[in-house]
């Protein structure tokens, strides 16, 4: 099979790792692609919004699946036109992907269906909204409408912030169009995890957990990143809770999208906080999460073009995982999420068998592996425990020489 895999950062590197070791794959690309990439996939210089000219290029190759990584070509209908030219796409479609593309959409579907999540209101209007806050008090969380790249959600400590927050989404515009509607919700409090499934339509097959680390630095402290490194499973995470998620958020999700015309195929990702009265969703991706994915794929047994293959057909793809531990601790460039250095040469790791890196923000210079994003790469492993899997990272990180212009956080997975 010819595959394709839309995107260029450690998400779609993850995928390419795990689709390259596929028997059924003849030829593997990656749009746009990264410097690590490289290795495993011919990488096409196609930007992911550039929809025509993926259309154009999956045509020319024959590609026989193309597997999306990004929120935003979604959100703009690339699987729409992917199904409209016949082209096989495990992604959900405009109409599905709305559920990560308006949280209004997502929390007004979410009420419908009795699916557990905070109360809410929705506004657009800023004296409205500050009337709701003045009323319910805080802590309170501010979220802008549309996607803003993980950056649209605010955890108001205080009323003051809670208000500052709405002055710069419904007045100035901080997050231009994506901010011009608001939900506001309850604070919740607990644990949280990501629960990840493949679905078609009624069809769900869920994935072993994972948690995120999105502060910049150690004890979750400093600004909100893209993610810093994760681990899967989640060991504090039950099968009663489990049982509970799959039976009351993600089976009533994907049910409840088929009844609204709106079917879903692809990943359904929910963001779950475990509160007192059980699972909560704090938010919902239509898309593979980031870091999630680079530490769960490597925890899966199948061969995932079969996987893919047969949930598009309606078949029960029987995930198998295996019985460990994975974490990743994302290299990042100094200043990030700030503002960072570009070009910085690649550290050269001591890799063995039980780890790997996958690329986020790379470049290749000639022979030479640049820094080209903030994320820069994930040093991964496995382990019997999750103590094993990270005391490797760690054993690698210091082991690794010339890492002047990055750093990581110490305390992932711990
Ligand atoms: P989101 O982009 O929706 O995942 O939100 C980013 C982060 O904000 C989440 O991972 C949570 O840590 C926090 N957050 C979002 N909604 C809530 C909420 N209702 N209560 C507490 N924390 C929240
Ligand atoms: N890790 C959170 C996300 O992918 O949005």
């Amino acid at each position: 099979m010819n595959v394709l895999v839309v995107g260029r950062g450690g998400r779609e590197h993850s995928l390419v790792m795990k689709l390259s070791e596929s028997k059924q794959v003849t030829n593997l690309y990656a749009a746009p692609g990264n410097g690590g990439m490289q290795q495993q996939a011919a990488c096409i210089d196609i930007d992911e919004m550039d929809i025509e000219g993926l259309v154009v290029f999956a045509k020319e190759k024959s590609i026989d699946l193309t597997v999306i990584g990004p929120e935003n070509p979604l959100n703009a209908g690339i699987a729409n036109r992917f199904k409209e030219e016949g082209l096989p796409v495990f992604a959900p479609t405009k109409e599905a992907a709305i559920l990560e593309g308006s949280k209004s959409f997502a929390k007004e579907f979410m009420q419908q269906y009795d699916i557990p999540t905070a109360s809410y209101a929705v506004f657009s209007d800023a004296q409205q909204a500050k009337a709701y806050i003045e009323e319910k008090g805080a802590p309170i969380v501010i979220k802008a409408d549309g996607l803003a790249a993980g950056k649209g959600v605010i955890v108001a400590l205080t009323k003051a912030e809670a208000l500052q927050a709405v002055d710069d989404m419904l007045v100035s515009k901080a997050f231009s169009g994506a901010g011009s509607t608001i939900v506001i919700e309850e604070f919740l409090e607990g644990k949280e995890f990501s629960l990840m499934a493949f679905v078609n339509e009624n069809q769900v097959f869920p994935m072993v957990t994972a948690r995120d680390h999105k502060r910049a630095f150690d004890h979750d402290k400093g600004p909100n990143t893209g993610g810093m490194g994760a681990f899967a499973p989640v060991p504090d995470v039950t099968e009663e809770d489990l049982q509970f998620s799959m039976e009351h958020i993600l089976k009533p999700t994907a049910d409840g999208m088929l009844k609204e015309g709106r079917p879903f195929t692809g990943i359904l990702y929910a963001g779950l906080i475990m509160t007192a009265e059980g699972p909560k969703v704090i938010e919902f991706n239509t898309r593979f999460g980031d870091p999630e994915t680079q530490v769960i794929l490597p925890l899966l047994k199948n061969d995932l073009v079969q996987v893919f293959t047969d949930v598009l057909n309606g078949k029960n793809p029987q995930l198998e995982w295996e019985d460990q531990s994975c974490a990743g601790v994302v290299l990042a460039a100094e200043g990030y999420p700030g503002s960072y250095n570009k070009g910085i040469p690649i550290p050269a790791f001591n890799k063995t068998e039980s780890t790997f890196i996958v690329h986020a923000g790379t470049k290749l210079d000639g022979t030479s592996l640049l820094s080209d994003g903030g994320r820069v790469l994930l040093t991964g492993a496995k382990g019997n425990t999750l103590k094993q899997a990270t005391d490797t990272i760690y054993q690698l990180l210091k082991n690794t020489k010339d890492q002047s212009g990055f750093f990581y956080r110490n305390d992932i997975g711990r």
